[in-house]
């Protein structure tokens, strides 16, 4: 051996035993016999007390005696490669205690035959700092939930409200408004109740909320129930609370619209609610009716009334560009991309 041979072996030396990862040389007869300072500190060992002993010692006991025939099929195929590919391994101190570990096993040739060369990694902190993360995830979702909860409660209580104010009135117009503010503060209501019940609460499944609000609405005008029918197209759309809050109130304000005024004289028809999403997440939201046509003359942008300024303002929220075709059949068509600031 030469003398720059004599350093390399002295300075390769050095670095198996100071590097941060736990390294242990295993003979063919699954004997250890080297490691390094972070494979006696990991396993609670002294080195002497471990050279020589199989390295089963290592491994906890129910898993001792399946492990020298892996030992014999790496030996016949040597190849670097991790232990235990898709299972939870697990290593055993001196105290009895286990602990994860992640293990990588490499064939070397040595001055005294051929080793296998397996370099550990404690995952216990790892696998902690997940636990903590996925307790602290739980808390969060927990908490969202409570909160959309507790916000449907309170628009509940407002609609209750609403309800008994409206008892002590006699005028019919009043009523009607009271009703359609109610109306409103159930679009709103529901959005957080399809939240709440949802796996995701960041996306709000909009067929399940139009399912639960299109059926009331119809009921609280009720001169037209019976003889309309609604059919919803909704499939696969979710949308972000952001979007999904405007998204209702519109929704419920043209579904009202097609309710009062499509269908004021008791004639038969259909109202279509129908909400795509592509790929690029735009939205195409539409809602139409095969009654009575918005009246001609009737400048739809300058109405003066509630509803539609209420439309003209969710859709400038929503960066939306809206197109109306107002007979055969009268439809709003809604446009507009997910994601935009609002
Ligand atoms: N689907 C529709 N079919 C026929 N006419 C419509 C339709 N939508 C709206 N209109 C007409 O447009 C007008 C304005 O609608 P808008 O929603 O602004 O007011 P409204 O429904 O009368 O009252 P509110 O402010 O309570 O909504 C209505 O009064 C009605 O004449
Ligand atoms: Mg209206």
């Amino acid at each position: 051996m030469t003398v720059q041979q004599i350093q390399l072996d002295a300075y390769l030396g050095l670095a198996f035993d100071r590097i941060p990862v736990a390294m242990i040389v295993v003979n063919p007869e699954g004997q250890i016999t080297r490691l390094n300072q972070l494979a006696e500190t990991t396993f609670g060992y002294q080195s002497e007390e471990l050279i020589g002993k199989k390295v089963e010692t290592l491994i906890p006991e129910r898993y001792r005696h399946a492990h020298p025939s892996f030992r014999h099929g790496f030996l016949s195929a040597p190849s670097a490669r991790p232990m235990g590919a898709g299972r939870d391994l697990s290593g055993r101190r001196k105290d009895g205690s286990e602990f994860p570990v992640e293990i990588g096993i490499n064939p070397v040739e040595t001055g005294e035959g051929p080793m296998i060369l397996s370099v550990i990694l404690d995952l216990s902190e790892r696998k902690q700092s997940e636990q903590r993360i996925q307790s602290a995830l739980q808390q969060k979702d927990l908490l969202l939930r409570e909160v959309h909860h507790r916000v449907k409660n309170n628009l509940q209580v407002i609609h209750s409200l609403l309800d008994l104010q409206a008892l002590k009135i006699r005028d019919h117009e009043l009523v009607g408004m009271l009703r359609d503010s109610q109306n409103r503060i159930r679009s709103m209501s529901l959005i957080h109740q399809t939240l709440y019940q949802s796996h995701d609460f960041a996306q709000v499944d909009f067929d399940q909320f139009l399912t639960a609000l299109l059926p009331r609405l119809m009921e609280s005008y009720e001169s037209t129930a019976g003889h309309v029918a609604i059919h919803i197209r909704a499939k696969e759309v979710k949308l972000p609370i952001n979007e999904a809050i405007p998204c209702g109130l519109i929704v419920n304000e043209l579904v009202s619209n097609a309710l009062k005024h499509g269908f004021q004289q008791q004639q038969r028809g259909s109202i279509w609610v129908d909400i795509r999403q592509d790929s690029s997440d735009t939205v195409e939201l539409s809602i139409s009716n095969d009654g009575a046509p918005i009246p001609e003359g009737l400048d739809l942008q300058q109405s003066g009334t509630l509803g539609l300024q209420l439309v003209h303002l969710l859709t400038q929220q929503l960066h939306a560009e809206l197109q109306v075709q107002r007979t055969l059949p009268t439809r709003f068509t809604l446009r507009f991309q997910i994601g935009m600031p609002t």
